[in-house]
């Protein structure tokens, strides 16, 4: 009984969720233009289209190299499979949140790092992670993730988007 209960509540979420991810572009690409128009209506918000693009939080450059380090990536997938796989897929179709496939390229490295180490504060303050809300309408909870592991996530959804 409760299992259904359970799976009834993912069914509507997938539903709540959809779209999300392709709304993406769209929506940086409108922000990024209607922002000035709209500077006086949304002056109470003050945000800036850099905060947008790297979120909120102590995370203001994150270096990223070529290669990809495949011990990180081991440490990320364990935190995965523990921590996040109960709400993300790592292709492109949604469970509870979106899937993670292309993220790395949508996202920049420090708007992923801010969002997974202060995720209450982006959830409410930065555009694109209130629009992920709005799409999703559920909250993703904090993970107490370390900044070490949210490197390794990084990490791991980096090697994720390169294999695919
Ligand atoms: C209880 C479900 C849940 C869990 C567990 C969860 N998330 Fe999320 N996540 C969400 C939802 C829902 C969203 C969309 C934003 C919102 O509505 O809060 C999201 C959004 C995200 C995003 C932004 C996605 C995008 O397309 O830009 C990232 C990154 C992310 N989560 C990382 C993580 C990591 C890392 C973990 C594990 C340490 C994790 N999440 C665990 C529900 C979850």
């Amino acid at each position: 009984m409760k299992k259904y209960f359970v799976l009834a509540s993912i069914a509507a979420l997938i539903w709540a969720c959809n779209g999300g991810v392709r709304s993406v572009p769209d929506d940086n690409t409108s922000s990024a233009s209607s922002s000035s128009d709209n500077e006086e209506a949304s002056s109470s918000t003050n945000s800036s289209a850099a905060d947008d693009a790297k979120g909120i939080g102590k995370f203001t450059h994150v270096d990223v190299s070529a290669t990809i380090d495949k011990s990180m990536v081991a440490a990320g997938q364990k935190i995965y499979d523990l921590k996040c796989s109960a709400c993300h897929h790592l292709d492109g179709t949604k469970l509870v949140g979106p899937g993670w496939k292309g993220i790395t390229q949508r996202r920049q490295p420090e708007w992923i790092m801010n969002f997974v180490t202060n995720t209450d504060e982006n959830l409410d303050k930065n555009a694109q992670a209130m629009s992920l809300l709005e799409e999703c309408m559920v909250r993703m909870p904090n993970q107490n993730l370390s900044d070490d592991d949210a490197r390794r996530i990084l990490e791991f959804m980096r090697n994720n988007d390169a294999k695919q």
